[in-house]
């Protein structure tokens, strides 16, 4: 008898869990992976940055899942809008959910919302050309640019302020988005982390590329990159060896300037009608290992205010989730009977995309353990169901005509590979003209 199982979201969470699923079970299966957006691979579509090639490349392994004959791409799909956790269930004979991450932290400091304020989720989505986020989103007209955050995400959204346009042309950045970059009047940028070089959580390789920059001088205060202690595994001896260095060099008058600042912690974002300066103030750790201020402030007179302090996850309707963790409760990936969890929606926003392939394969070791032989028979019938409520899913060969397309736009546009389609409108007609 053939396992049915529906898989919500089609990131590398969802995507893995596919696999793991046709790989490791012992009878036949079917697999429904159902996406909200037309196009599948969740961040490493409308995430990882553009002009990380290599990393994108990933979707040649993504898709080669999706080409499966057990594994069926239903996109333009919502858990919670077109389906719910009861019609799946009544479905299937297991569901998993692998939503992933989509909002930002809040800082919870007055001026947050001000105009000018913004989530770096919303930043990526916009250069990533997620179709949640208006392509005239964002102006460059400010000089002066602070992104508070030290993780890999910071790095991105610092890298891509600081490249020029030029350098960005042959990769998949929507051309609006591009146009914007180049029109940008950025020329200071300032990351900001709240504890010293030895905390942050940018990687090794990701911090070198700021310091390869052609196009912006990396600086960093001598007293800000001193490090007491030495204790400290490799990749963080690499990252304050790094610092290190970017403290002893001079500038030597690249167009754009970042200033790599540690111990600082934002108090407030300043301005009435909009961002007009971010004030910092010193920390310290605390005997208990706690940041704490030590009433020391310093402002930036910055017109953009990037806050990457991390993603969090959303409920999903019908669905059990802890506010404490923002995650779904669970064992080893097991929710409730016949629920299950994969990825970031599982363990929080942090990892690489092949964290979430070990992840996956641990979830669907627990679900084939309990549905071991549970099969039932006549299970399937989504069609049906999307049909009579009038829902017409995007399919896999749907999404090779947007693949086709974006490579169509780039080649009239004299742009690398692809150019992405922003819009669901424009997505939608490169296969229902
Ligand atoms: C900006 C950014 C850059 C990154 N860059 C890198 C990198 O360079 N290298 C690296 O190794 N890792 C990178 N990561 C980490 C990596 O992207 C994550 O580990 C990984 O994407 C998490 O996978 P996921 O499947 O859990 O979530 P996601 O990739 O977010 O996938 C979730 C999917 O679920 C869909 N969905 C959401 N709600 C619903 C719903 N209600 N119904 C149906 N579908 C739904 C979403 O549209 C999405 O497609 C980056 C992360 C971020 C935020
Ligand atoms: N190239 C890549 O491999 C790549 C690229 C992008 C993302 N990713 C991965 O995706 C995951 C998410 O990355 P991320 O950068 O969003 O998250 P992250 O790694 O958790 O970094 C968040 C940063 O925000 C800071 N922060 C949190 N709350 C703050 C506050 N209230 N005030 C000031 N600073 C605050 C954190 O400082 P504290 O440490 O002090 O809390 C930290 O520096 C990570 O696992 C990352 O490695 C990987």
């Amino acid at each position: 008898m053939t396992l049915h199982v529906a898989v919500i979201g089609s990131g590398p969470a969802g995507i893995y869990t596919a696999e793991a699923l046709v790989k490791q079970s012992s009878e036949p299966v079917a697999v429904d992976v159902i996406e909200r957006l037309p196009t599948p691979y969740g961040l490493v579509r409308y995430g990882v940055a553009p002009d990380h090639t290599s990393i994108k490349s990933i979707a040649n392994y993504l898709r080669k899942v999706l080409e499966l004959p057990e594994v069926r791409f239903l996109g333009g799909v919502t858990l919670g809008r077109d389906v719910s956790v009861e019609d799946l269930l009544g479905l299937y004979d297991a569901v998993v959910y692998c939503t992933g991450a989509m909002v930002d932290r809040r800082l919870g400091i007055p001026g947050e919302d001000l105009p000018g304020s913004v989530a770096a989720t919303d930043f990526v989505n916009w250069y990533c050309g997620h179709p949640d986020v208006d392509p005239g989103r964002f102006t460059l007209d400010t000089s002066e640019v602070a992104v508070i955050g030290v993780g890999n995400v910071a790095v991105d959204v610092v890298r891509m302020l600081a490249k020029a346009a030029d350098e960005l042309r042959s990769t998949d950045v929507p051309h609006e988005a591009l146009q914007r970059l180049g029109e940008s009047e950025v020329k200071a940028i300032h990351m900001v982390g709240r504890r010293g070089p030895e905390h942050a959580k940018f990687t090794l390789k990701e911090l070198r590329e700021l310091g390869e920059l052609a196009n912006a001088d990396v600086c960093v205060r001598p007293d800000e990159a001193a490090v007491l202690g030495g204790d400290f595994p490799r990749q963080v001896q690499g990252n304050i060896k790094v610092v290190r260095e970017w403290a002893a060099r001079e500038p030597v008058g690249r167009p754009r300037r970042l200033d790599v600042r540690f111990w600082l912690r934002p108090v407030e974002i300043l301005g009435t009608e909009r961002v007009e300066g971010l004030k910092l103030e010193r920390t310290r750790l605390a005997e208990d290992g706690r940041v704490v201020g030590t009433g020391q402030f310093e402002t930036l007179p910055v017109g953009m205010v990037l806050r990457s302090v991390g993603y969090q996850s959303v409920p999903l309707p019908g669905v059990p989730f802890s506010e404490k963790t923002m995650t779904v409760p669970n064992e080893a990936g097991r929710v409730r009977d016949r629920e299950y969890v994969a990825g970031w929606l599982k363990r929080g926003p942090t990892g690489v995309i092949g964290t979430n392939k070990s992840d996956a394969a641990e979830t669907v070791r627990t679900l084939l353990a309990d549905l071991d032989g549970g099969a039932r028979a006549g299970s399937g019938g989504i069609d049906t169901l999307l049909a009579e409520r009038g829902v017409r899913p995007v399919s896999y060969d749907d999404w090779l005509a947007i693949e086709a397309a974006e490579a169509e736009l780039a080649r009239s546009l004299d742009r690398g590979e692809r150019v992405k389609l922003v819009g669901l409108e424009a997505m939608l007609r490169a296969f229902r003209p």
